[in-house]
């Protein structure tokens, strides 16, 4: 049976990890749906790399199998995920190109399967999400992060859109009175799912635009991927060295 030590999760802009070696596409069935993983090693590690949008960036932020997608991680017997995520910010201080450890998030969900305990079998659940992004994960990377020449917050509150449109600007002002820093859509239920599996979970969360209203320019997707564009180098270099170094 195939095991992996751990789970990396690409979005927009991250649909591979070049440094893995004797890479293997497998397909892994759940009871929600099969799910694509690009299985390989990387410094002694054994890591299964999922593409969140798909390999050719065709699955939109609601459409994502998100309980598939956990689920077969889980299956892989994966000790841990390290997922990246797009954001536009709502925060002056957290620039575009700039990496934020997500330490929080606010959701606006409206239509997504958030959950696995949907049918009481287990009785009612209610997971804790008082830290839902794994504290230890998150210092590692950040220090990693800093020694790498990046800039990079520790601490970041994440709003989860529906999507798949951009905000309007008075959405993006009520979010910051919220006390949100950062937007995206694709979050949550990710790391509510990883938290009901029992898997410490981060997200790297990249700038790659300052959110609608605040940004002097009208959003576009060509946007977010260039600017990721710009950033594949760091964040790879950042991901190698965390699947190498990161307790398992
Ligand atoms: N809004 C939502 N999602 C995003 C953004 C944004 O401004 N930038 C990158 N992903």
């Amino acid at each position: 049976m195939l095991q992996v030590d751990l789970a990396v999760i690409g979005g927009s802009g991250v649909y591979r990890v070049d440094m893995l070696k004797n890479v293997e596409d497998v397909d892994i069935e759940t009871q929600y749906g099969q799910v694509n993983f690009l299985i390989g090693d990387c410094k002694d590690r054994k890591v299964a790399f999922l593409a969140r949008h798909g390999k050719d960036h065709s699955v939109a932020p609601h459409m994502i199998n998100y309980r598939a997608n956990i689920q077969a991680i889980k299956n892989l017997n994966a000790k841990k995920i390290i997922a990246t995520a797009a954001v536009g910010s709502l925060n002056k201080d957290m620039a575009p190109m700039d990496f934020v450890l997500l330490d929080q998030f606010l959701d606006f969900t409206k239509t997504r399967k958030s959950t696995f305990h949907e049918d009481g079998s287990q009785g009612v659940v209610h997971v804790d999400v008082t830290e839902p992004y794994c504290s230890e994960m998150r210092s590692f990377l950040y220090n990693k992060a800093k020694s790498l020449g990046i800039r990079v917050h520790n601490g970041g509150c994440y709003v989860c859109t529906e999507g798949p449109r951009f905000e309007t600007p008075a959405e993006i002002k009520m979010f910051k009175q919220f006390g949100g820093d950062l937007v995206g859509m694709t979050s949550v239920p990710e790391v509510v799912l990883a938290r009901e599996a029992g898997l410490p979970y981060v997200t790297v969360a990249m700038v790659t635009n300052y959110a609608a209203g605040i940004s002097p320019t009208i959003l576009s997707h060509r946007e977010v991927l260039e600017c990721m564009k710009m950033l594949s180098g760091n964040i790879s270099s950042l991901i190698m060295e965390a699947i190498g170094e990161i307790q398992l």
